[in-house]
Order: C-alpha cells, then structure tokens, then sequence
C-alpha cells in the first residue's frame, strides 16, 4: 500500500535569517500511523510541515500524498487534500464562540443568512462522533487551553482531514489534558487517521507513537520503530551525543525569605473576588508551585504579584520592602521579574527583532539610550551577548521575534523576562547582581523560584 505521505528531499533556505531550515529532508509517512517527529528547538519540524501545509514553498524537493504526486502552494491546496494542522499557536478568533471558529469560512447559510442553529448542531454532531464534547455556544476566550485545542483538532475534522498534524501539542497542556489528548489521538488513529505528532517529550513517544523520525539542525537523522527504540536512544539521535537524563538535584538549602504575600485579596476583570485573603512566603533558592485547576485566581494573583493587576487588601514585601503599590518598572527594578502564561501576547512582542525585545524592559538606561535616541550599536552588541550567554543557537541578533522557532521563543521569553535589570550584567560592565526571584506562570499553574547571588542569570 502506498504512503500516506511522502516528502521527498525537502530543502528550504530562509535569506532573511540566514538559515537552512531543511537540508534535503526526506520521511514517509504509512496510512493510519501515529508518527512522532522529534528534534531540539529550531531543528527544522514545524518548517517542514509548513511546507507539507502550503504555508511556505520549498526550493527543492517533492511531496507525494497516497503515492499521488502533488503541488501544495496554500493551506486550500492541503485542506482539499485531507491535511489538517494545528499549529504551536492556536488560530482561533477570541470572541467567537466554539461553532463559530470550527465552521468559519463553510457556515451553513440561506440566501447568505447564516444558520446558527444547524451551525451548532453540526459541531454537537461532530464533536460527539469523535468522542470529544464541546458546547459550541462557549466562547474561546474564556475556554481553558485544552479546550482550545480540541477546538482547533474538530475544526481540522470538520475539513475531513485525513492527515492531521499537531505540531507541539502537550507543550502548553496539563498533565490531566496530556493525558486526555494521547487518548484523543490514538482513538483518531485507531479511526484510520494518520497523525504526524510533533513533539520534544520522548516519554510522549513511546505512549503513544508507531514510528519516530528524528531532525537535527535541518536534517533528517533517521526513522525508528518506537517499540525497538529506547528513550535514551532517541535522545542520543536529537542531540547527536549521549544525554544525561536523570538530574543530580542536591536537596535545596533555602535561605531567608524574599517575597512575602501576606492575606492577600484580588478581584477580576469583572471586580468579582478572584483571590480571598492569601498568605504565602518564598526563600532564597526555593521553588514554591502553587496548583490548581485553571481559572480559580492563579492569573489575577500573578498579575497583582507582577504589578499589573491593583491588589483590593493585604501586602506584597519583597527583600523587606513593602512593594503593594509600587509599578510594574519598579518592580523590575528591584529585581522581579514575571514570565507570562501567554508569552505570545504579553511576554513578547512578534512585530520587533531580537535586540529591540531584549532591551523593552531596561531602554531607558544610559547604556541603551541617548536623548531619546536608542543606541542601536548597544542593542546589537547586547542581542549578541545574550544570544551567546544562553546558547539560543537558534536565534540571531536583528531576528524577528516572528520567525523565531517555536521553542527558541519559549526560551527568549525567558530570557528576557529573567533578565531583571538589576540582574543585568552588560558585557561592557561586568558587575556582579544579584537576581532575587523569578515569577513564572505556567499554563493556570505558576511558581516562584528565588537564586542566589550570581553573576548575570
Ligand atoms: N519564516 C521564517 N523566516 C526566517 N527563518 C525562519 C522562519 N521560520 C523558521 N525559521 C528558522 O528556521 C529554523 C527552523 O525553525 P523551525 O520552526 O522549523 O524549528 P522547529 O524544529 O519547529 O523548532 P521548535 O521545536 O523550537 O519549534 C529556525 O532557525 C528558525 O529561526
Ligand atoms: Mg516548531
């Protein structure tokens, strides 16, 4: 029987960013297989689907679907094909609500008067056939992520996609919505869909994939069978070197305490309490998480940690000063820094380079800022610096923030929120800093983390 698909010798260079993203990159692909293709950040995955979805052109190379040779010059094309994709970042509208985003663009009408009813009912149905229940009247914006998700999986179904592909698709879930999604796509496979499952998570692989292809840096290292391949064999294949994956962690010896919440309460947008009278501390070195199920306060409490967010009672003390009122800038100032749940929205800025996101929280230091003008000489030599200092090979100085790979933005996000300005240390004035604590919200859930005195972070 002939592959599901098939890419042949896929190459794509990207002049504005100097990089060969696939290197002659050749994988197939059988019908009804839940394939993983893994690889570190930046080593060419979402690239080469793109180009299996249309939404870039190789310069060279073939693809074959069903043992057809094909032209895939736009998402139409692969849609009409049966690829489905859900990319790293979701692409749904906000105000709409779950029917509206799944049938947009193919809404049932009468003489261009849009049926809502039948609209719902035909995702009802769907959703329903396929074993993951939505209300379609739920809006998007107020639905956790793995809703969303599943959105995005029935709006691909609703398109009769024959070859789905998730690119990343447990990078922004809970264990618990984990879980329920390996389900999903193992019953869509058992359904005789073909699943092309990006991913990092080797333990992933194995729960839930036939068959894994591994890329590095553009080119295609090989293709396994995941039951005869074992979990440090597929990271010596990511990586190209064996993988220390059990960490040494000493037992923490915490120091004295840094930031302090004391009976804290916040309201949300709508001036409802979100978070009723808390009371917590951290200490040097420690790592506080904080869990619960997404929507119970975590967002309004890290925004009023933050600063971005009025607290209604109690106090924030971070190094023994009381920081209730103080600004977000101050904030940072002294040495918070706040690593957003959304670092498309709020943590980075898709519009700007590298250099320019680098320097959004400290551009009115001397260093970067003359009468007004940035000095942009100053802003490339630290781009380079940070690039070097964090080993983000995957990312240029003068990059767009856009074009950056999906997990290499994660980690420039990171970067860039930890780098508190009084944790900075410039390459022209090595001083050393003290980085007091990093706030981090991750997925409904976030933690604080305190380090001790260090050179840069
Ligand atoms: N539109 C683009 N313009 C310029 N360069 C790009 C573009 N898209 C990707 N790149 C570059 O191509 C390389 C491969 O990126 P790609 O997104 O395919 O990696 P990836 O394997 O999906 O990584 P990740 O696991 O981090 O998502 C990266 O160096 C990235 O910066
Ligand atoms: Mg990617």
């Amino acid at each position: 029987m002939a592959n599901a698909v098939e890419l042949r010798n896929i190459t794509k260079y990207f002049p504005s960013s100097n990089v060969l993203a696939n290197n002659d990159v050749t994988l197939s692909i059988a019908e009804g297989e839940v394939h993983a293709l893994v690889g570190e950040n930046g080593a060419g995955k979402t690239t080469l689907m793109n180009i299996f979805y249309g939404l870039h052109q190789p310069d060279s190379g073939e693809i074959l679907v069903n043992g057809q040779p094909v032209e895939i010059h736009h998402p139409d094309d692969a849609i009409k094909l049966g690829i489905g994709m859900v990319h790293q970042h979701f692409k749904l509208v906000p105000s709409f609500t779950i029917a509206e985003n799944i049938m947009l663009g193919i809404e049932p009408n009468q003489y261009g008067m849009l049926k809502k009813k039948e609209e719902a009912e035909l995702v009802r149905q769907l959703a329903n056939d396929f074993g993951l229940p939505v209300d379609p009247y739920a809006r998007i914006r107020d639905l956790p992520v793995g809703m969303q998700q599943r959105v995005e999986i029935l709006k691909a179904l609703q398109r009769e996609a024959k070859i789905l592909i998730l690119d990343e698709p447990t990078a922004v879930l809970t264990p618990q919505e984990v879980k329920e999604l390996l389900a999903v796509v193992r019953n869509l496979a058992q359904r005789g869909r073909t699943i092309i499952f990006i991913t990092h998570k080797l333990v992933e692989v194995k729960d839930v994939a036939d068959r894994l292809s591994v890329m590095r840096g553009g080119k295609m290292i090989g293709t396994r069978s995941v039951a005869e391949t074992s979990i440090p064999d597929m990271a010596r294949m990511m990586v190209g070197r064996s993988v220390l994956l059990e960490l040494d962690k000493k037992p923490a010896t915490p120091g004295q305490v840094v930031f302090k919440a004391d009976n804290i309460t916040v309201t949300d947008a709508s001036g409802l309490p979100a978070v009723r009278h808390i009371s917590f501390s951290v200490r040097e070195g420690e790592i506080l998480g904080i869990a619960g199920v997404s929507g119970n306060g975590q967002t309004e409490l890290v925004e009023a940690i933050s600063g971005m967010r009025p607290v209604e009672g109690g106090t924030f003390t971070f190094v023994d000063k009381d920081i209730t009122r103080r600004s977000v800038g101050e904030r940072r100032k002294q040495g918070m820094a706040h690593i957003p749940e959304d670092r498309i929205k709020i943590g980075l800025n898709l519009e700007t380079n590298l250099d320019e996101n680098l320097v959004v929280n400290r551009y009115k230091l001397p260093e970067f800022n003359r009468l007004g003008f940035m000095i942009l000489s100053a802003m490339k030599r630290f781009a380079s610096f940070a690039v070097k200092q964090f080993s983000i090979a995957a990312a240029q100085p003068g990059e767009m923030i856009a074009t950056l790979s999906g997990g290499t933005c994660r980690r420039w996000c990171w970067r860039v929120s930890c780098l508190a300005s009084r944790s900075l240390s410039l390459p022209t004035s090595q001083r050393a800093v003290w980085m007091w604590a990093a706030l981090s919200l991750c997925i409904g859930r976030w933690w604080m983390c305190g380090t001790g005195r260090r050179r840069c972070c």
